[in-house]
């Protein structure tokens, strides 16, 4: 993997990411494909409207379902799924806190019961690194703890200290097992510390020291205020080197995007956007539709004039309101498709700005209206 930055406004800064699945500029959001499909989208909607360059894929689903076996005779995840880009794997050690049931973590790794099936697995970073190989995603995670919010002191620093014990392994662990595709994956160690400033720099400089591709930082946006996320984004982007890729984990509204652009956040996920379309929620520039409200009814308006996505200018407010009414799947499908194409706007635009020198002025201005309702 190489990383180019190609520009710096402030903090903020226009990269690239090149791996052997092409090219992605930076800043960048990716859209979340949980297991093996970005829920009501096509793969080629996805490259040729959205123009995601990379999507994630999750590790605890994958293994569970449709597992390894299955994945490994499709040849990888890429094949499995007929996408040709870039993918990046979460390790599972978000998921297995947030889904799995009856969790016991020890210092050797994570028991769980599937919430599938209820069958009992256990990961360690180094079956999670292994699981990882076989998946064959480019991008690869470290397993850690995410700690949850609130979290004192002590427990976050118990935490953090074992997600670092965690990260040798995963090293160790990749070390022993073998690429199975043909290509590099690149592996990114995750910063944890909760919301503690001592902590999250000592957490910085551990995982910058193992100098990895790039880096993560993890445990943000759980519940805290956004202010208390920017100032440990802020707080870890000043010890994280420069020269490498910084991805803030889970993260976040469109504002949360631009405000750790601006604080030095060069790659973004979260299933805000799909999620939310699912529940009739559209983002736009002058901020966020309900379009399951009546006074949308006989709003024959493009969706958005913006056209973030064709389906933008094609339908009108009035059709996608009637869609949700009527709960047909077209209806979650065009929302989505419209707010991953406003997502990918916003950083595509952020990068254009940066280059151009007047990021921190758009930015000002946009984060003004994004939070609004309409
Ligand atoms: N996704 C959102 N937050 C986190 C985190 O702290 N760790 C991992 N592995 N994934 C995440």
């Amino acid at each position: 993997m190489k990383f180019t930055i190609e520009g710096k406004e402030g903090k903020a800064r226009a990269g690239e990411i090149q791996t052997a699945h092409g090219s992605i500029p930076t800043p960048i959001f990716m859209p979340v494909g949980t297991v093996a499909s970005v829920k009501g989208v096509h793969q080629s909607e996805l490259e040729e409207d959205t123009k995601a360059p990379i999507i994630l894929g999750n590790t605890y689903h994958l293994y569970l379902r449709p597992g390894m076996e299955i994945l490994e005779q499709a040849g990888g995840l890429h094949q499995f799924m007929s996408w040709s880009s870039n993918i990046l794997t979460d390790s599972g050690g978000y998921q297995v806190y947030s889904l799995a049931d009856n969790r016991k973590i020890t210092e050797e790794g994570v028991k769980f019961k599937s919430h599938i099936d209820g069958s009992t697995h256990f990961f360690t970073p180094e079956s999670v690194m292994d699981i990882q190989r076989r998946i064959g995603a480019d991008i690869i995670m470290a397993f850690d703890e995410c700690t949850p919010y609130p979290c004192d002191w002590d427990y976050a620093e118990k935490s953090m200290e074992m997600t670092h014990r965690w990260a040798h392994r995963c090293i160790e662990g990749l070390e022993k097992s073998p690429v199975r595709y043909g290509f590099e994956q690149a592996f990114f160690p995750i910063v944890q510390g909760s919301v503690y400033p001592d902590l999250r720099e000592r957490s910085a400089r551990f995982i910058a020291d193992l100098d990895a591709p790039g880096n993560a930082i993890g445990g943000l946006s759980v519940g805290e205020p956004a202010e208390e996320m920017y100032a440990m984004t802020e707080v870890v982007c000043a010890i994280l080197p420069e020269e490498k890729p910084r991805y803030l984990m889970g993260v976040g509204t469109p504002a949360n995007l631009l405000e750790n652009i601006a604080r030095g956040i060069d790659m973004f996920d979260c299933v805000m956007p799909t999620r939310n379309a699912r529940n009739g929620m559209l983002f736009t520039a002058e901020g966020t539709i309900n379009i399951k409200n009546k006074k949308w009814e006989n709003d024959f308006s493009p969706l958005d004039e913006n056209g973030y996505s064709y389906v933008d200018t094609l339908y009108t407010k009035a059709y996608l309101r009637h869609l949700f009414a009527a709960n047909e799947f077209l209806g979650k499908q065009i929302a989505t498709l419209h707010n991953l194409g406003f997502y990918l706007w916003l950083v595509r635009t952020a990068r254009a700005r940066i280059l151009a020198g007047d990021f921190y002025d758009w930015k000002d201005e946009l984060v003004q209206k994004l939070n609004r309702r309409r």
